[in-house]
């Protein structure tokens, strides 16, 4: 079935290397959860994880960067099942922080798509920004397109090329982008059409030159490169396949749904696409240390595996399947050493899982049927008991609904469940409320804060124990959750308020400084309990009070920060206590 020409490997290989050569040094992918970006659920690109030096904090590898990143986008799971949308994808990136901009990017997009890659000049095509209110035409990059051999038939522009991260505060600006014309038996078009299909977008160069602060844009003090390329969409085009799914980073899992289902891609490739996407997103996700719930990721995490299982029984697969296709998945991502470190514990999650809907699944089909027999509408009560009762995630009750034809009143879902206080919907796009809402100055200064509060608390309750489990920190106010037994007085509260308030009067500096995670941890740098943190991290010091692992953004000095006063103290869960404060 395959023929393979050019593997994920010897891809990599040659993206490496290529970029090592101009000055880049090699970056980890980072974890699925951000660490440096907690605005997002998932890392939805690679720029997530380099916000901070994006934004001008010094990268301790300087300021060429490349990488291969794993990256989740949740918004395309309902486009999941054509032959190049995926949830999990790898996105090559290179950068530049503050160092090259448009030029040298340009050319090196070029260079390595036509000479290392190989990939025909004449099938190549390009996409630039067409200006608008906040930024100019980019005539520049026309003019390097045109330079390097791009006839001006094949440059298109368009006002939606411009590339943002969806908080506030974060480095953006105009892209331009490499289209390759996929079919193998049709003569490319003389003129490029960005809306045809059959022209597959495979690079996103984003010339970095602006910071999106509100709903404004203004030049950035730094310029960056972000250069972005979807590995799976590369590969299928470098083997000459217009189905990504026919390369070897798909195929050996489609062939285990084949020997499970006894039935053959060619004419379900759909449902298969849809089982391999969602199980191997699954997968990535659970090694990087989510559970399938009710919450946030691991509400996408259900709803992923549970949408595969159904698929998977349309195809006759009746028993659990799941871990059968976490060994090609481990074998074909090798070199994410954290899939086999945690290959027990995601056979048992996705298991566990497989069993808690595999009880419903069927019923709750029945029930459906039952439902929608006579009736045009399904309601809100309705979708609420498929959830509630059968564990039918709402997405999967709109897919069913949209299936048979039928209205479904989602105004009402939501109605019933917020009475239930159930789930939390979530989507990768803002609407997770965990870390800081953004880097502006107030949630800076109510960050620096949350420090002096980590350390208060330790100090006023004496109890060395005490360590961060969680924050929320938005312009307004902090939210800060601790390991604490009992509720605190109103007398330990207040002397909080006071040795933080006094702390700020002593006009203390606040000083950052990177070092090697093993060294921060010997130097008694406190971090996050569970987090993950990379090898080299930052730890922000006020004075010898406190001392912590974290990527900031902070204030310079304690006198910024104007009087701390705690507003609530409460339970957060068993063992955790919850407050909130604001600075006036
Ligand atoms: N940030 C851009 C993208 O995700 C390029 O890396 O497409």
């Amino acid at each position: 079935m395959v023929k393979k020409v050019i593997t994920r490997q010897e891809l990599i290989k040659k993206y490496l290397e290529f970029f090592k050569k101009q000055g880049h040094k090699e970056i980890p992918s980072s974890s699925l959860v951000p660490a440096n970006d907690p605005t997002v659920l998932f890392t939805t690109a690679g720029m997530h994880p380099l916000v901070p030096f994006l934004l001008g904090q010094p990268h301790p590898l300087g300021k060429r960067l490349v990488d291969i990143q794993k990256c989740i986008r949740t918004g395309d799971i309902d486009e999941v099942g054509d032959s190049f949308h995926h949830t999990f994808f790898e996105m090559m990136g290179n950068w530049s922080l503050g160092d090259y901009f448009k030029k040298e990017a340009i050319a090196w997009s070029y260079e390595f798509a036509t000479k290392i890659l190989g990939l025909k000049k004449e099938k190549l095509a390009v996409t630039i920004f067409a200006g608008n209110s906040n930024s100019p035409k980019d005539t520049e990059s026309e003019k390097l397109w045109l330079e390097l051999g791009i006839p001006k038939e094949k440059i298109s522009f368009l006002e939606s090329n411009w590339w943002e991260h969806p908080s506030n505060n974060t480095p953006c600006g105009p892209c331009t982008e490499m289209f390759y014309w996929k079919p193998n038996n049709l003569k490319v078009p003389k003129k490029f059409n960005p809306e045809d299909n059959n022209w597959v977008e495979i690079w996103n160069d984003v010339l970095m030159g602006f910071t999106k602060i509100g709903s404004k844009y203004i030049p950035a003090k730094q310029k960056n490169i972000d250069n972005g390329r979807g590995l799976e969409r590369v590969l299928a085009v470098l083997n000459g396949f217009e189905d990504n799914y026919l390369t070897d980073v798909w195929h050996p899992i489609i062939k285990e749904i084949e020997n499970l289902s006894g039935k053959k891609y060619n004419g379900n490739e759909k449902t298969m696409r849809i089982i391999a996407d969602h199980i191997k997103a699954s997968v990535m996700i659970i090694a990087d240390g989510i559970t399938p719930s009710n919450t946030e990721r691991g509400y996408v995490l259900r709803r992923l595996i549970r949408r595969a299982i159904r698929y998977a029984s349309l195809l006759g697969i009746k028993e659990n399947f799941t871990h059968k296709l976490i060994e090609p998945i481990i074998e074909i991502y090798s070199d994410y050493k954290e899939l086999k470190k945690n290959k027990n514990n995601i056979i048992a999650e996705l298991d566990k899982e497989e069993n808690k809907f595999r009880a419903t699944l069927e019923q709750g089909l029945r029930e459906f049927d039952k439902i929608k027999k006579d009736k045009k509408e399904l309601s809100g009560k309705e979708a609420f008991l498929l959830y509630q009762s059968y564990g039918f995630p709402i997405e999967m009750t709109e897919e069913l609904a949209k299936e048979n034809k039928i209205k479904l009143n989602q105004k009402e879902f939501y109605e019933e469940n917020k009475k239930h206080q159930e789930l939390s919907r979530t989507s990768s796009s803002g609407q997770f409320k965990s870390g800081l809402a953004d880097n502006s100055e107030a949630t800076t200064r109510l960050h620096t804060a949350a420090h002096l509060l980590n350390q208060a608390l330790r100090e006023i309750l004496e109890d060395k124990t005490i360590a961060q489990k969680g924050s929320n920190i938005n312009p307004e106010r902090l939210r800060f959750d601790f390991n604490f037994p009992r509720k605190l007085t109103e007398e330990e509260l207040r002397k909080v308020e006071d040795w933080i308030n006094n702390k700020i009067k002593q006009k203390i500096s606040v000083v950052r400084e990177e070092m090697p995670l093993k060294k921060a941890l010997e130097s008694g740098a406190h971090g996050e309990f569970g987090a993950k943190y990379p090898e080299i991290v930052s730890v922000y010091s006020i004075s010898n009070i406190s001392r912590e692992i974290c990527t900031g953004p902070h204030v310079k000095n304690t006198s910024e920060l104007g009087k701390f006063k705690i507003t609530k103290e409460e339970s957060s869960s068993a063992g955790v206590r919850r407050i909130k404060a604001v600075l006036n």
